[in-house]
């Protein structure tokens, strides 16, 4: 229980597991599985693997080895299937610079894969979800919808270019956002994922006093996300993060509440959320533009006179 050499552990929602080696050496560990989200199997095995990356990456370290988790329905399922998703996997796990060293599969009614993955880290480069200070402001990686795009998909709604851009940025790795990040130091980051923004935003102030604004204004969106919303095309878990956290949250009135979806809308393979020391901060929203990360933005800023809560703002 009180191993001193665990720097990050199952007391705080952090993203992986972090334990000391050595004076310079920590291992990250995580693992992440899901049933697919995108029809296209060799599409949904990138997403898998971009998406339990994502926590390594969101620490700030570097994955090193994987191992393939996989459940799959063999009696009603053809073997191609999985196939595709492996090779789709694979790619991913060589895009990143991975090595894939085993893994397990079982019989299941429900298709599933995703990874355990073994990274690794200087312990004091370590990157966890708390630590941000007043004054830092918030840059977001990639944009946000990715739940109701997908429920807008199911229900036929979506076009073929939302579903390609969608499932695009959902392949995406966070692995240059991460290595900028620490090449320009910040405080704190984490992925954002199944809690949907304000969910994962409020794991980095919990407990430390200190509160969030947010510009909707800034906030990057998947074209067609809010118009999903108005339609009502909202995934259950959107609403689950919304009655969780909503006590927690001051909106501006003229913010509109499908906005307000998209912030909670749990996110697959979403991008970091990451808190910059604000004189840093345009240096950093620079360098990710540089690299490609077009959609980075800055979108809202540490207080330290909202104690533990998140105001919701319509503009800067
Ligand atoms: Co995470
Ligand atoms: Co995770
Ligand atoms: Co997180």
């Amino acid at each position: 229980m009180d191993d001193p050499n665990l720097i990050v552990g199952l007391e705080r929602a952090d993203d992986a597991g972090v334990y000391k080696l050595s004076e310079d050496l920590a291992l990250i560990q995580t693992v992440d599985f899901f049933t697919p989200i995108v029809d296209d199997p060799h599409s949904f095995g990138q997403i898998a693997v971009a998406n339990a990356l994502s926590d390594v990456y969101a620490m700030g370290g570097q994955p090193l080895t994987a191992m393939n988790i996989v459940c799959f329905p063999i009696k009603t399922m053809d073997l191609s299937v999985l196939r595709e998703i492996l090779k789709g996997g694979l790619e991913k796990m060589k895009e990143a610079g991975l090595t894939l060293v085993g893994g397990h599969s079982i019989e299941d009614a429900e298709l599933k894969y995703g990874l355990s993955v073994t990274g690794t880290i200087h312990p004091s480069r370590v990157v966890t979800n708390v630590g941000a200070h007043a004054g830092d402001r918030l840059i977001l990686t990639k944009p946000l919808g990715t739940g109701i795009i997908n429920t807008a998909i199911k229900g036929g709604m979506a076009k073929k270019e939302s579903i390609t851009m969608v499932t695009d940025y959902m392949t995406r790795l966070n692995k240059t956002a991460s290595e900028t990040m620490q090449e320009i130091g910040v405080h704190a980051c984490t992925d954002v994922t199944g809690f949907g923004l304000l969910g994962h935003a409020f794991e980095m102030i919990q407990g430390t006093g200190k509160g969030m604004v947010f510009h909707c204004s800034s906030v990057p969106l998947f074209p067609g996300a809010l118009d999903f919303a108005e339609m009502g095309l909202v995934p259950g878990g959107t609403y689950r993060n919304r009655e969780f956290r909503i006590h927690q949250v001051d909106i501006d009135p003229a913010v509109s509440p499908f906005l307000m979806d998209i912030l909670f809308d749990p996110q697959t393979s979403g991008g970091l959320l990451i808190a910059v020391p604000g004189e840093k901060t345009e240096k950093m929203l620079r360098r990710l533009h540089e690299k490609g990360i077009d959609e980075a933005a800055i979108i809202g800023e540490v207080v330290n006179d909202l104690r533990e809560r998140i105001g919701v703002m319509p503009k800067d």
